[in-house]
């Protein structure tokens, strides 16, 4: 740590150049064929050292909420593995509905941990990009739709992790927020909304956190796909936020060895067919220099010595999954249930000697499935064994009906003893004879818990979501039970927003459960039994409908234009698999291209609905307590470098509870164009019943910026600003004014 008398502080990113004069002298005693083994992947998970210089291999893990079981050097099929369990931490938007700095950090620290356990350096995570779909296959993944409260968990996420010598390669850079078409679809977006929403959460985890490694994208953004993109990595990773480390394509993701090379690309994932071989003919042939594969070298170097390799008799010798990071999981959880309605169901009222828990969501296992971001969880509580096992303390009878049967997650093809009900389509209606076994036990109980919502077959990386509907005939069910027994609370089992037109009469309460990890069931029946008040808030808007939300209402997705040809889905095709990667590369670039407009411009989630005045079912920043908060004494204060609000938040309720208290700004009298209000700051904060806290939030003055496009440059607007602060985007308790 630098001392005044030492000069200015180190910024994170340059801590990384501390060994380049080691490093250097390494590379001079490298040959270019070992220096270009470097650039490409050696296995599956890993890019190669040089033995014979002491340089040891880079080994990365899947991420972003568990090591990923340990793979095959050739793929992603299990290894068979016996001590690679890890710990299951809830999903990103999870993880993002606690709006906590302090458990993202926490969340990153587990991970580090794990990951050294493996034997990994890299955890290919946090996956931060914004939220712009209600349908997107990786919301769960991602954390928000808002900017600010995704970079404040990124960098947190970022720091924890690194702070225990596992180095994050931050995804996916950037705009990656449709699957359809994911691995040729191009970006189009204005510059103004790409710096302000898009690139923000990776902006600080890279500057602030000193995140040592990058993953671009497998999308293009204006035209050039995002390994090989020169004003994303070259311009803006590199020249302005003074990136020092390196990028790792996604897998499958590199594209051409000239572009890749001279725009910013360091290692392809995986194959060499682009950064092997050609690099050394280019060389020979005089297109590209030996300087420039130094150069690249030297970046992956500085990030080989920041992060000490993990000896291999230390690494994989006991079991990944540990105690302490299971405890990070259940405090996560705990804080993130959303309550987002509660007509007097919940908690748990005394009198309830008898609980129908219905629908097959209560007792699906989340943890694997959804591809790379799936975890083989030491264990894993379900939503039926938390809600079971509490019961059981308070002598309470517990019943179970599926009520519904969906498609659980497998790789590969469908086993031949499946049971037919699980091979039924989401779309398909309610099953008469299921609903009528569920219906029997919902009359017979005091209580009915409906679990609805939807799963990892439906919500995955490599597919968007058709719609939003609640599958599987969950709304004829749901109105078959409110019929039967009205003393009905429903649990949303899935990462991202659903419709719940139809079932939000038939609900008196409803909860907001996530896929919440190893300890998800522990957590949840403790909000459901009043142990502990429910405080997670919502990290996007769950819309009435799906039409309502931006991009489907600017005809901006589905791509109107339809066009195919993305990698990703040919190459399923038996005729593209016959091809060489050449005449495939070829192939594939001779097809229309998907475009994805953004002309909802920086109007994402609540700054969309709000400014256009479209109510949605529940909005960005609600949940509720099983008490209430009340707000007093707002104060601002406007200095050189930030506007600090200080105000009086009291619990007026009879159980300890957190609150967030959220706060946005809205221009007045403004010259430049923004969105009705936006969020600048957020504090989440524990009070004992009765207790009161004063409160202090401050915005740095550079968040007030917007992204002048005349100048190409931040500029602040001086002016009025109205400051508004609140339990949610629709909750505004108080409001002041300061002028900046
Ligand atoms: C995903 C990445 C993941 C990689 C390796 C890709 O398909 O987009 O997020 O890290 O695979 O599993």
């Amino acid at each position: 740590m630098a001392t005044a008398c030492q000069g200015p502080a180190v910024s994170p990113q340059d801590r990384l150049t501390l060994n380049d004069a080691k490093i250097n002298e390494i590379i001079a005693q490298m040959t270019l064929e070992e220096k270009v083994n470097m650039l490409h992947s050696k296995t599956n998970m890993s890019s190669a050292g040089v033995e014979r210089l002491g340089i040891a291999d880079m080994n990365y893990a899947d991420g972003p909420f568990g090591i990923r079981e340990e793979g095959q050097p050739n793929g992603f099929m299990s290894a068979g593995w016996t001590l690679d369990s890890a710990t299951y931490f809830p999903t990103g938007s999870a993880l993002a509905a606690t709006w906590s700095e302090e458990l993202a950090y926490k969340y990153g620290t587990g991970m580090g941990k794990e990951a050294r356990l493996r034997g990994k350096d890299v955890i290919l995570g946090p996956a931060v990009n914004i939220q712009r779909l209600p349908v997107g296959g990786r919301t769960y993944e991602y954390l928000s739709e808002d900017p600010i409260l995704s970079a404040a968990l990124a960098l947190e996420y970022t720091k924890g992790c690194q702070d225990e010598g596992t180095a994050v390669c931050i995804k996916h850079f950037a705009v990656n927020n449709q699957e359809t078409n994911r691995g040729s679809v191009d970006a189009q977006l204005d510059e103004r909304t790409l710096r302000e929403i898009y690139l923000k959460p990776f902006e600080r985890a890279i500057i602030e956190g000193g995140a040592m490694s990058v993953m671009p994208a497998y999308n293009k953004v204006n035209g050039d796909y995002c390994s090989e993109n020169e004003h994303l990595l070259n311009e803006i990773l590199r020249g302005e936020w003074g990136f020092k480390g390196f990028t790792v394509s996604d897998w499958g993701g590199t594209h051409s060895t000239m572009g890749a090379m001279l725009h910013g690309l360091n290692v392809q994932m995986t194959g060499s067919n682009y950064l092997g071989q050609p690099v050394i003919d280019s060389i020979a042939a005089g297109k590209l220099t030996e300087e420039l594969v130094d150069e690249k070298v030297r970046q992956i170097l500085r990030v080989r010595y920041a992060i000490e390799a993990v000896p291999a008799d230390v690494a994989n010798t006991v079991m990944t999954s540990q105690p302490e990071s299971q405890q990070i999981a259940l405090e996560v959880a705990r804080k993130s249930i959303v309550l987002l309605k509660n007509e007097g169901v919940l908690p748990i009222s005394q009198d309830v000697k008898k609980i129908a828990v219905i629908g097959q969501n209560a007792v699906l296992k989340t943890q694997s499935g959804g591809m790379g971001a799936g975890v083989k969880a030491l264990y894993e509580v379900t939503p039926l064994e938390g809600i079971q096992a509490k019961a059981a303390e308070k002598g309470i009878e517990v019943s179970y009906a599926p009520g519904y049967k969906t498609i659980a997650f497998r790789w590969g093809p469908a086993p031949e003893n499946l049971d037919p009900l699980e091979a039924r389509s989401n779309d398909e209606p309610a099953d008469p004879a299921l609903v009528a076994e569920a219906v029997a036990l919902a009359k017979d109980a005091d209580l009915v818990l409906f679990f609805g919502g939807t799963n990892k077959s439906i919500e995955t990386e490599g597919s968007d979501r058709k719609n939003i509907k609640l599958p599987c005939g969950q709304e004829e069910l749901v109105q078959a039970l409110y019929n039967a027994n009205p003393n009905l609370a429903t649990v949303l089992i899935s990462g991202g927003p659903t419709d719940l037109q139809v079932l939000e009469p038939v609900s008196p309460s409803i909860v907001q459960g996530w896929w919440n990890g190893t300890e998800g069931g522990t957590a949840l029946a403790e909000v459901l039994f009043g142990e502990i008040a429910p405080s997670g808030k919502l990290p996007f808007t769950f819309p009435v409908k799906l039409e309502d939300s931006p991009a489907y209402a600017m005809g901006n997705f589905p791509d109107p234009n339809g066009a195919g040809g993305d990698l990703f889905s040919l190459m399923f095709r038996p005729d593209v698999l016959k091809m060489s990667p050449e005449e495939r590369q070829k192939f594939i670039d001779s097809l229309p291209k998907p475009v994805s407009k953004y002309t909802e411009r920086f109007y994402v989630g609540y700054r969309w609905y709000d400014t256009k005045e479209i109510l949605p079912m529940y909005a960005f920043g609600h949940g509720l307590s099983y008490v209430v908060f009340s707000y007093h004494d707002m104060k601002a204060k406007a200095g050189k470098d930030a506007v600090t609000v200080t105000f009086t938040l009291k619990n007026e309720g009879e159980m300890p509870a957190d609150e967030v208290a959220q706060l946005y700004v809205h221009r007045e009298d403004s010259q430049v164009e923004w969105p009705m209000k936006e969020l600048k700051a957020f504090k989440r904060v524990s009070l004992n019943a009765g207790e009161s806290k004063t409160v202090t939030l401050t915005i740095p003055m550079k968040e007030l910026r917007y992204w002048d496009e005349a100048a190409n440059a931040w500029a602040l607007e001086h002016g009025d600003l109205e400051l508004l602060l609140g339990g949610a985007s629709d909750d505004i308790q108080l409001a002041t004014h300061v002028n900046i």
